[in-house]
């Protein structure tokens, strides 16, 4: 039976030096300490022993059995010690690596376009006026002059929410709302998203974009629309620029006109740019109509105004060279980063 325990002792010293795990020390411990484990069936049989021999066996198995608890814990403290230390190692942060870089964004195209309008107009004395997106058919159509047989109001072009409601298809029912509220003088330009139902291609979106233009006081005329035209495109476009109305029709402005400038990329020669005309529409502008002016309550006897409304994606995409108006709204950032 001494044999036996030192033997236990000496197995127990072997496979305790082979153990790395926590969940293997407690396979061991079973092994040898537990119910039915090898020290305790030795310690079983002790019962056949002679008086002399049960107390030195008893202290010897005793000896083993404590020897065998201590390095079981011995080990488990190695074993949580060499964890820790792997862990910390593993969780060193290398401060030599190099970092990811945060990739930085770019204004949109016509974000661009906007805040230099924007800027041209505020240093003429304009301010920035904004308007709902969900309009009244009123403010869009009714109170702009434009009848009620006008193609324009046509399901085919106009989105309606109901017979009184519709997205709004331009940025002039902004005018409507601005003098209601405010008298004269008014000088004020409103960027906005609008509405059409086309179908889209490369000039073409349901969703684009326009800059309206208002200017109410005494004794504006049309000379004075031309003149903050001119300042405007020749700083949007350059000096050399030269600017060019058209007799147009617009229900809501009378006299009306369109503006075109002198193609920036021939000079008016002729190019691709303009298709051979050497001028390029840029707008839609006019004396704003007494009828207009008398829905929104402002005496036609003292005041007098202009309007423009300016067509944002055309803009960006002759300043950029873009050929088709898709590619600004598919937020795809190899073409928006060029910019
Ligand atoms: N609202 C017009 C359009 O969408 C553009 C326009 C033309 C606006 C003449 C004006 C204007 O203010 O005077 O086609």
């Amino acid at each position: 039976m001494k044999e036996q325990l030192n033997q236990i002792r000496l197995n127990a010293e072997a496979q305790l030096g082979e153990i790395n795990s926590l969940d293997k020390i407690e396979e061991f411990r079973v092994k040898f300490l537990g119910k039915k484990g090898e020290l305790t069936a030795v310690m079983k049989g002790m019962g056949g022993l002679s008086a002399e021999e049960r107390p030195i066996i008893g202290q010897l198995a005793n000896e083993v059995r404590t020897f065998i608890e201590s390095a079981i814990e011995e080990k488990k403290e190695s074993i949580e010690k060499s964890a820790l230390a792997d862990k910390i190692k593993a969780e060193t942060l290398d401060v030599t690596m190099p970092g990811k870089k945060a990739k930085h964004g770019t204004l949109h195209p016509l974000t661009k376009v906007l805040n230099d309008l924007e800027d041209i107009f505020i240093g003429m004395g304009f301010t920035i006026a904004e308007g709902p997106e969900v309009e009244l058919d009123y403010y869009n159509f009714e109170a702009l002059n434009i009848p009620k047989d006008h193609p324009a109001r046509d399901t085919q072009d106009t989105f309606y929410i109901n017979d009184d409601v519709v997205l709004r298809s331009q940025t002039s029912p902004v005018q409507v709302r601005v003098m209601e509220k405010q008298a004269p003088p008014i000088r004020i330009i409103s960027p906005g998203r609008v509405y059409r139902s086309d179908a889209v291609d490369a000039t073409h979106s349901p969703v684009f974009h326009q800059v309206e233009g208002l200017v109410i006081d005494k004794g504006i005329k049309m000379s004075d629309l031309k003149g903050t035209l001119e300042v405007f495109v020749k700083k949007l476009y350059g000096d050399d620029t030269k600017l060019r109305f058209r007799p147009h029709h617009f229900p809501f402005t009378e006299p009306s006109a369109e503006v075109d400038i002198s193609c920036f990329n021939c000079g008016g020669k002729g190019c691709r740019f303009c298709k051979g005309e050497g001028w390029i529409e840029i707008l839609g502008c006019g004396m704003v109509h007494p009828k207009v002016l008398k829905n929104c309550g402002i005496d036609t006897d003292i005041y007098s105004g202009f309007a423009f409304g300016i067509g944002l994606e055309r803009v960006a995409l002759f300043r950029y060279d873009i050929d088709d108006i898709r590619l600004l709204y598919e937020n795809d950032t190899r073409f928006l980063e060029q910019f």
